[in-house]
């Protein structure tokens, strides 16, 4: 990851790579820093605006190079767009490419001049959200790459540079937190990109041991199938009869407050692998299902991140992890599983696994009375019909809850929906033979699969995420490189700081 920096000053007297500048479409006059820059440039930057060169469209890029005298060896100028559309996410945007454009030009160190009243922001925020954006917009997953050419060099060092000393404490401090919520981000998009071949459940048991042994106030514990049959987790046994990898029930608790305060439970839908099993899925993108464990991803990344922020709460991961694969002693469709809960659920479909292995861990959840339960899946094909690439569908008991996600949803930029959990779906899943059955049909796939994760949740506050569409990206978005987004990291440490605000 890029190293960040925070300086004070005009950036003079220090030989620059690069600098960047901000500029909005409809300013009326640029910012303080272009101001200097241009004083700096011989008037470079006010030549560029003359000739009509660049507008300030939205992530529009131009690069200037001042005379060889000068210590600035490259501007890079970029657009904000219209000023009364400009938000935080814009931002974040813009310095991702920024920081891509300077990885283009092989660039190994990039100085980024901010410029807060200019934005209409707070220091810190526009800090944190700068520096946010460049670090996700840079990530790569190089793992696989063997040859030096493909993996060429990178920008090394950001710095952001703030025109006075006053706000550089605020400031550091805002990024200092930001950086660890970045590392979180790039170790979940890490995990969700690696093949199923390498992580397998046992290995993502591992990665929570390791998780917890290089912290402090992490435990980790990792339950095998033989405890597994002991507890009654039925549902996660069975969806794991076709493999020949063990599954692995994976628990990480972070004390972050006194044991008396209840935790929250965040629950992470883990398949390594999801070929539907039996109910076999098309071969077409089915390689694209190694990313069936991008919400047991994003869970143990959060808690490593939570707690890396020392954040003054109570954390319980729960992690099903198991591959869905045909086998001669796979599940098939019309068997009845009896979950840990004790319901008995018809498979109809074994590719509706996930909701199955979310049942027991959402039973097991109950044992730390917990004050709210989240939990975070790419459970449906259907959430990305209604909802399409980008969005989470969000589906809830509790309204509180709820508002606490919308709301950290605005603030971190990942796009998250409601869909309605009405008293007629549950109509929708009930068995002729067992109490429930695991798959409803086409029609509201989303709603009834989350009708059928309710059953599961007791009467603790709970909402539901489907992740399936926006885990994982076929098209570049601006701080989000097409594959693995890491959505819910950011998104599960905003929630926490809003909850303790809240509470
Ligand atoms: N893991 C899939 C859902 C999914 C689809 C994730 C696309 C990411 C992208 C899930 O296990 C699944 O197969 N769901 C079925 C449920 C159906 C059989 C009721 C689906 O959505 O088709
Ligand atoms: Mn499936
Ligand atoms: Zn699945």
């Amino acid at each position: 990851m890029i190293k960040l920096r925070i300086k004070a000053g005009d950036g003079k007297k220090t030989a620059l790579a690069a600098v960047a500048v901000f500029h909005f479409e409809d300013a009326d006059q640029p910012g303080a820093m272009s101001v200097r820059l241009d004083g700096e440039t011989g008037g470079m930057l006010n030549r560029l605006h003359q000739l009509n060169d660049f507008t300030g469209r939205l992530n529009e890029t131009a690069l200037l190079y001042p005379a060889a005298d000068r210590d600035i060896k490259r501007i890079i100028v970029v657009g904000l767009g219209k000023k009364e559309k400009f938000d935080r996410d814009k931002l974040r945007g813009a310095a991702a490419k920024v920081a891509q454009t300077a990885r283009e030009h092989k660039l190994r160190e990039l100085v980024l001049a901010l410029e807060a009243g200019y934005l209409d922001m707070d220091w810190a925020d526009a800090a944190a959200a700068a520096a946010e954006g460049a670090v996700l917009g840079l990530y790569r997953f190089r793992e696989y790459k063997t040859r030096n050419e493909d993996n060429g060099p990178d920008v090394e060092t950001l710095t952001i540079l703030l025109p006075e000393r006053r706000h550089l404490k605020a400031v550091r401090k805002a990024v200092l937190g930001t950086e660890k919520i970045c590392r979180g981000v790039y170790q979940a998009r890490n995990l969700v990109s690696m093949p199923s071949n390498e992580l397998t459940p046992s290995r993502l048991g591992d990665e929570a041991l390791k998780l917890a042994k290089s912290r402090r106030g992490i435990e980790a514990k990792v339950i095998g199938s033989r405890e597994m049959r002991r507890l009654g987790m039925n549902a996660l046994l069975g969806v794991a009869r076709g493999s020949r990898e063990e599954p692995k029930f994976i628990i990480l608790e972070y004390r972050g407050a006194a044991v008396s305060m209840r935790p929250l439970v965040l629950i992470g839908k883990a398949i390594t692998f999801d070929s539907g099993g039996i109910s076999l899925k098309p071969a077409e993108k089915m390689d694209e299902m190694k990313t069936d464990m991008a919400g047991g991803a994003a869970v143990l990344a959060a808690i490593g991140a939570a707690a890396d922020l020392e954040l003054p709460l109570n954390l319980v991961g729960l992690i099903p992890a198991t591959e869905n694969l045909p086998g001669g002693r796979a599940y098939k469709p019309g068997d009845i599983l009896r979950t840990m809960s004790g319901q008995t659920v018809e498979v109809l479909n074994t590719d509706a696994e996930g909701r199955l292995i979310l049942a027991d861990a959402l039973h097991y959840a109950q044992r730390y009375q917990p004050a709210a339960i989240l939990d975070i899946a790419t459970l449906t094909g259907a959430c990305v019909v209604a909802l399409g690439e980008q969005v989470a569908g969000m589906v809830g008991t509790d309204p509180e809850v709820k508002e606490i996600i919308r709301k950290a949803a605005e603030q971190t930029g990942e796009l998250v929906w409601e869909l309605p959990l009405w008293e007629n779906y549950q109509e929708m899943i009930k068995s002729d033979i067992a109490d429930i059955k695991n798959s409803a049909g086409r029609f509201g796939g989303a709603i009834t699969a989350a009708a059928f994760l309710s059953r599961f949740t007791g009467s603790v506050p709970w909402v539901h995420l489907d992740i399936a569409g926006p885990a994982w990206l076929t098209k570049d978005r601006p701080y989000q490189p097409k594959g693995a987004t890491g959505i819910g990291v950011r998104l599960f440490i905003q929630f926490f700081m809003n909850w303790l605000e809240a509470h």
